[in-house]
């Protein structure tokens, strides 16, 4: 198998540093290598092109949101009409409320949902909810959870936001039930909420499962102390339980953020919450221009028909699981242990006993031969991945274990 050119790729960021900082941003930004693409020029189902016209199997599916792979013909098509009646219009569309109504039928802790376009809208605003209905003004986060992009939700010291952002933000150790007692035991009259994805899916370290009777007791403290529950599904939602993450885990929360897969990539997000918040969500001052677009609203109730029609959660986690024991017992015939953690359907790699190079080492070896993958960041399956894709991944990374024999 030939090794991957990106030049034209590499040459379009340079020009692209003139007019726009950094050339690309975000995390898209922490993603580029020196060996690898960093420009698509079209996507289809499980793959993309990148500007050199080299094709990848695309274990990421844009951080999450091609769950059912890219240019879904159904989704696609739910959009195309309802851009053909209208998107942005000066009244909210029908569109919205048979939305509403999908979620609220499909979701378990669902009595109610309002949109947005970026997890990070639903994030904040389950916050504000939880502000709202408890009149208390601290959160409660584990420790590396990532719930998007506003300051209050930044690391402490990072540029452009200062120290009183997170003023309010207090942090425990996921898994860590004593830390969680205590933290709501001390500060109880002045916490309005604790927010943790369903598992714990932190960068550059292994994912994390819950801990049994974990969010059963975390519910129970919650609902004692009279603190808002908010599950963050924004990355894992609809790739483990199309009714919420906390289905799987046997636990009902106050609030679900949803984003990322929620419309196969068109641009939405939804806070979905229970009849006892379902006032304070009224209250809660929430807008922006392009919250009302139709097309994307259209597009995810076709995404969420097509995910039950197709049983689609399952699916994942079965090719996850392949996915996962083939590359272990691949890693296994070249001497490397392998570790994929998290669910199956979105798995964390590591190269365990190996300096963190050999790891990386690896992952380039892969994108190189066409197989999409990152570093630092769990992965991604979509229904659009197949058997055959799996025996090509398969086949690149033999030829990347055997790339790290001789350099190692
Ligand atoms: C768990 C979680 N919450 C919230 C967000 C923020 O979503 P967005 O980037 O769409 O604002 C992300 C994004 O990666 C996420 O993974």
């Amino acid at each position: 198998m030939s090794v991957y050119k990106m030049k034209k790729s590499h040459n379009l960021l340079e020009k692209a540093k003139e007019v726009i900082p950094g050339g690309v941003f975000g995390h898209y930004k922490y993603a580029i290598r020196d060996t690898g693409p960093v420009f698509f020029s079209k996507a289809k189902g499980a793959h993309f092109w990148d500007i050199d016209d080299n094709k990848y199997i695309d274990l990421m599916c844009a951080y999450g949101p091609a769950i059912l792979g890219y240019n879904h013909p159904e989704v696609d098509e739910a959009a195309k009409s309802q851009y053909g009646l209208g998107n942005t219009v000066s009244l909210a569309s029908p569109v919205m409320v048979d939305l509403a109504t999908t979620l609220v039928e499909m979701v378990d802790a669902a009595e109610w949902a309002l949109f947005g376009k970026n997890g990070g809208d639903s994030t904040n605003l389950a916050v504000m909810v939880a502000r709202a209905a408890t009149g208390k003004e601290k959160i409660v986060k584990v420790r590396d959870g990532y719930h998007g992009a506003t300051p209050w939700m930044q690391e402490k010291g990072r540029p452009g936001t200062v120290s009183s952002d997170a003023n309010h933000v207090l942090t425990v150790e996921w898994n860590d039930l004593e830390s969680f007692e205590e933290i709501l035991v001390n500060h109880s009259d002045e916490i309005a909420c604790f927010i943790s994805s369903p598992y714990n899916h932190p960068v550059s370290r292994d994912n994390e499962l819950p801990a049994e009777g974990y969010w059963q007791k975390v519910s129970a403290l919650c609902k004692q102390h009279g603190i808002v529950l908010i599950v963050d599904d924004v990355r894992a939602g609809f790739r483990i339980n199309l009714a919420g993450s906390n289905v799987a885990y046997g636990f009902t929360p106050d609030l679900i953020c949803f984003g990322k897969a929620i419309a196969n990539g068109y641009p939405l997000s939804a806070l979905v919450g229970s009849n006892a918040l379902k006032e304070a969500a009224e209250e809660v001052y929430f807008t922006g221009t392009q919250f009302f677009s139709a097309a994307p609203m259209a597009a995810a109730i076709a995404t969420l028909l097509e995910l039950k029609k197709s049983d689609a959660a399952n699916k994942m986690n079965d090719y996850g699981k392949k996915l996962k024991s083939s590359l272990i017992e691949t890693a296994d015939e070249f001497g490397y242990k392998f570790i994929a953690s998290g669910v199956p359907a979105m798995p964390y790699f590591r190269l365990a006993e190996v300096e963190t190079k050999v790891h990386f080492s690896w992952i380039d070896e892969c994108v190189k031969r066409g197989v999409y993958m990152l570093g630092y960041h769990n992965h991604f399956i979509s229904t659009a991945h197949s058997e055959e894709d799996l025996a090509t991944i398969i086949q690149v990374a033999k030829e990347a274990f055997t790339i790290l024999k001789k350099n190692y």
